[in-house]
């Protein structure tokens, strides 16, 4: 346990406008009294509406911006005094990896780069104390140890970086680097493995928001190939409380996975969706959703299986996921009903444009 830290200084997060970002700084808000400043540029993913509760809590600070725009993060970094950041900016999407490559080496590789160069100097420039209080967390994914066999033993932190798609490749390629500062130059990097998340404020293109908001919608509900893959899912609430456990007491030069015990394939996970819509809607003309359900061309590259182990950090920092899956996606898919308004302002400009040029 860090015991020097000062907990009046603040903690930096990148991405905090994004799905994962915004449910930590809600989560960050309702644990913790010190300040929270979210550096976010704003992309396509990064929506404001999902802070627009806690915009004038005294204890949040947005700053529109990029992690790779050296000046402004050097002045943002020497001006806060952050005791830890949180980088969770990133282009996250598959799919959009397999069109268009080159922006998410420009966000995950080259950008994060940039960022970890500012945090070096930064770190630098502190004193001894706070050096070694000082934590930066690389918020990764399962998808960099690539795709597991049926009867595959779950992977652990040290399994081999086996990344398949452009994306996971490019996450793998920072956490090198991440890995490396801290080899190199002692920078305390802690680098997480976690599952697939959901939860509220997911954008639209990730599998769960993307059936509930296609079936609200009476349209298809588009599963790549025999959708007999198998996901890990975790629920986003359960992965914010991780990451604050592993802030105050991971181990830098380390890693942790971060998984749930809910692995299913996404046939089974559509039809559990399509089950909870009929219930939740009695009245839809669209009811059995199940109907809805199409087959279409698979993803190239498709990881079959993911599985992690989570032993390490139930077993170090006593972190144990909360809940049923069946409530949690039971509340996830309540969300997005409740919440139609942000779902609305979602649905227009590139949202559209990305659903024309994947699925029609
Ligand atoms: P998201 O796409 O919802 O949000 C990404 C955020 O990053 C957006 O707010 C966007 O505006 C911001 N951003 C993008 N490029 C930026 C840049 N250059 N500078 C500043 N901000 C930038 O993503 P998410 O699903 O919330 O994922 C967050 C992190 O968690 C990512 O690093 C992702 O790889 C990782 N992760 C996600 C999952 C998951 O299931 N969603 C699972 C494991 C790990
Ligand atoms: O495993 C962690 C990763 O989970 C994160 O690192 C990524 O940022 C996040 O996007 C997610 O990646 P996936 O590719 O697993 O998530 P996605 O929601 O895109 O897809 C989940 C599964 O559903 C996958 O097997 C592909 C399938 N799928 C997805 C879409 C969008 C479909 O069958 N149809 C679809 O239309």
């Amino acid at each position: 346990m860090p015991t020097s830290r000062s907990h009046s200084n603040p903690i930096l997060i990148t991405g905090g406008a994004g799905f994962i970002g915004s449910n930590f700084v809600h989560h960050w808000l309702n644990t913790q009294e010190s300040h929270l400043i979210n550096l976010d540029a704003l992309t396509y993913s990064g929506n404001l509406n999902n802070l627009k509760d806690i915009a004038e809590d005294p204890r949040y600070t947005f700053i529109h911006g990029d992690v790779g725009d050296r000046d402004k993060v050097r002045a943002l970094l020497h001006k806060t005094k952050p005791r830890a950041i949180l980088h969770f900016a990133a282009e996250t999407h598959v799919d959009r990896s397999i069109k268009t490559p080159e922006s998410f080496v420009n966000t995950n590789v080259i950008a994060s780069y940039h960022l970890l160069e500012e945090i070096l100097g930064y770190w630098k420039e502190l004193d001894q104390a706070e050096k070694q209080s000082f934590r930066f967390l690389n918020i990764s994914t399962d998808e960099v140890f690539g795709s597991l066999e049926k009867n595959d033993a779950p992977t652990v932190e040290e399994s081999p970086y086996r990344p398949n798609s452009p994306y996971s490749a490019s996450k793998a390629a920072f956490n090198h680097l991440a890995r490396a500062y801290h080899a190199t130059f002692n920078l305390p990097v802690i680098t997480t493995y976690c599952s697939n998340n959901f939860g509220p404020y997911q954008f639209p293109e990730k599998l769960i928001p993307l059936m509930v908001v296609q079936a609200l919608q009476s349209k298809p509900l588009p599963i790549y190939g025999d959708g007999k893959q198998m996901r890990n899912w975790l629920y986003v609430e359960d992965h914010c409380k991780a990451l604050n456990l592993i802030l105050e007491n991971g181990v830098p030069g380390s890693s942790y996975n971060i998984g749930s015990d809910n692995e299913l394939d996404n046939l089974t996970l559509v039809n559990l969706i399509c089950t909870l819509l009929d219930e939740l809607l009695p009245s839809s003309p669209s009811r059995p959703y199940k109907q809805l359900i199409q087959h279409v061309a698979d993803r190239p590259g498709h990881d079959r299986k993911y599985s992690l182990d989570s032993s390490k950090i139930k077993k170090e920092l006593g972190w144990t996921p909360t809940g049923n899956f069946e409530e949690h996606l039971r509340n996830t898919v309540q969300w997005y009903l409740r919440n139609f308004a942000w779902v609305e302002n979602v649905l227009s400009g590139d949202y559209r444009l990305w659903m024309a040029s994947q699925y029609e």
